[in-house]
């Protein structure tokens, strides 16, 4: 049986005092022991508060990005999976669209992510998704299915066993435009089927989450779907009591 997550993406927004006041809000309206799992991905500099009040709630944090080199070195502005690793982060976000359109990052880069996360036994979160035009040609799969492939050329099925994947179409993010519930569990559906014709035990234990424009109305129905195991939350979990109704509704 898998476990639902309501994770939320802060993206670059906040400062100091906003996060710290959205931190204690989180605590305060969170259940002490929800049946499902919860995670905060603040902007990095914000990571140490977060693990600080959070310690002791049952709310992990997670990091929005990750370099792609292993160890130390000479790699200016990049933060390594170990460092996430050591300062207490459970998750790291790999992939998201964001990065993908806005950085470059390729698929083959975004796994690379994927594995250096894996090495140092964070929880990746990997990122896929087609565009509006890519929908609208009939390309929704081709491009998830790329997006997916590109696993297999660096890790193996043992390597996956944590992986999570986040089906966010580009569309949908941020727009207000939700995919409806029998859109977002037919590309689900589809990913799993993909992790199926490698293993069958991976693909059904893997957490595939929606993202792009949840919200505390329509996230019932979103999980209410087979294939739909949890959210990643963008501008909704900006505010605590909207992120702490789309968490009970997981629940
Ligand atoms: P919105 O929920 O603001 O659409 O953002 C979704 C997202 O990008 C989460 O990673």
């Amino acid at each position: 049986m898998r476990s639902k997550l309501v994770a939320g993406n802060w993206k670059m927004h906040g400062d100091r005092a906003a996060i710290g006041e959205l931190l204690t809000a989180l605590k305060a309206e969170l259940p002490s022991e929800p049946s499902v799992d919860i995670a905060v991905f603040p902007s990095s500099v914000y990571i140490n508060d977060a693990i600080k009040v959070l310690k002791g709630s049952p709310v992990a944090v997670g990091a929005q990005n990750v370099c792609e080199y292993a160890g130390e070195g000479a790699y200016t502005g990049e933060v390594s999976a170990a460092m996430l690793a050591d300062v207490g982060c459970r998750y790291v976000i790999a992939g998201h669209s964001e990065r993908r359109a806005l950085y470059g990052e390729s698929d083959a880069l975004v796994v690379t992510k994927v594995k250096r996360a894996l090495d140092v036994g964070l929880t990746p979160v990997l990122c896929v998704g087609e565009s509006e035009s890519e929908r609208e040609a009939g390309q929704t799969l081709e491009v998830v299915a790329r997006q997916l492939n590109a696993l297999w050329d660096q890790l193996s099925v043992a390597d996956l066993g944590s992986l999570i994947v986040a089906y966010e179409p580009v569309w949908a993010i941020g727009t207000g435009k939700t995919a409806t519930p029998e859109q977002a569990q037919q590309v689900h559906a589809f990913i799993r089927s993909v992790f199926a014709e490698k293993d069958a035990n991976l693909s059904n234990e893997m957490r595939i989450l929606y993202g792009g424009s949840v919200k505390a109305a329509n996230a019932a129905e979103l999980f209410s779907q087979a294939d739909i195991d949890g959210g990643l939350v963008g501008g909704a979990s900006l505010n605590a009591q909207e992120f702490s109704a789309i968490c009970r509704a997981a629940e």
